[in-house]
């Protein structure tokens, strides 16, 4: 009988899912990773990552993913993690609202379904760990980012109001809230923002310029950045600590927003906010 943990990961494609799933898997769990393509599943079955494809905008994969891990593990899940997810960029004024939903369809009402799968099972067990990745724009906000910002402020919202339902369950929940770190993520953005935004019908057509620049790292670097292993680290502690904690905030620049929004009146952290990005 195979007695490691089993934990879900999504997003293992790239970055910090990729590094994660192989991570854990080096650290002894049974690594269920969920991809998109075809073509991304070989390299994770090679070292072991049992993998799915699976699609938070498409329900029916949520589910038989689930199915089929329970079928596997003899209806048992010990984790989840949370991590699939893209940015959309754009003025607020500038996104349509079919945009702006299906940004939520991934960012939120995928995690939501695949949560809502989870829970029942881990109830059943009496144990269990959810650890859902936000970002520190689920804290504080940035121009251009919009949808994002909106999506990971949501995803705060229902991850801590179900924190405090799961309490004596036995099932704890954190958050993650990564600064930058290097992946594929803005290339991802400069593939959303070149499909959903009309770049030449725009007041803020100079802004788009320079925000194309920046995703395609023509600008100097996002200061801070670190490597995904920054997110393995807290990932590790949130699912094997006996207390894990609520948030988990990396990189500095992270640390250093959620610092001055606690100190700074508001409008004056807007401001400065507001010249940054
Ligand atoms: N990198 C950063 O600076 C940073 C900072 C803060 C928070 N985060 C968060 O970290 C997490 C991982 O992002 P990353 O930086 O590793 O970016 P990434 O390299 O772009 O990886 C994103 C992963 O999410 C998958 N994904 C995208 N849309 C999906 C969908 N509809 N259903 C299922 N999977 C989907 C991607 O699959 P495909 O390859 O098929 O697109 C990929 O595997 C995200 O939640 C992101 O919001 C990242």
């Amino acid at each position: 009988m195979n007695e490691k943990p089993a934990i879900i990961v999504t997003g293992a494609s790239s970055g910090i899912g990729a590094y994660c799933a192989r991570a854990l898997k080096l650290d002894g769990w049974r690594v269920f990773a969920t991809v998109r393509r075809e073509q991304d599943r070989d390299g994770l079955e090679a070292e072991g990552i049992e993998t799915f494809l699976m699609d938070y905008t498409d329900h029916a994969s949520i589910h038989a993913l689930v199915d089929e891990v329970l079928a596997r593990t003899g209806g048992r899940i010990d984790a989840l993690y949370n991590n699939g997810a893209y940015g959309q960029p754009g003025a607020v004024e500038d996104l349509s609202t079919d945009v702006l939903r299906l940004q939520f369809e991934t960012n939120v009402f995928g995690w939501h379904e695949l949560t809502r799968r989870v829970i029942p099972v881990m109830r059943a067990r009496g144990t269990g760990r959810i650890v859902n990745c936000s970002s520190i724009l689920g804290l504080v906000p940035f121009r251009w980012r919009g949808a994002y910002n909106a999506s990971k402020f949501a995803l705060e919202g229902l991850t801590i109001t179900m924190m405090m339902e799961l309490r004596g369950s036995g099932i704890e929940v954190s958050l993650i809230e990564p600064g930058p770190i290097r992946s594929e993520f803005m290339a991802n953005c400069l593939k959303a923002v070149e499909a959903h935004i009309d770049l030449e019908n725009t007041v803020h057509k100079v802004e788009y310029a320079r925000q194309l620049k920046r995703l395609r790292g023509e600008l100097s670097g996002a200061k801070g950045k670190l490597g995904p292993e920054a997110v393995y680290e807290v990932l590790r502690h949130a699912l094997t600590a006996r207390k894990p904690k609520p948030h988990y905030i990396v990189t500095k620049p992270a640390k250093r927003g959620v610092l001055l929004k606690r100190l700074l009146p508001s409008r004056l952290f807007y401001r400065i906010m507001g010249s940054l990005g």
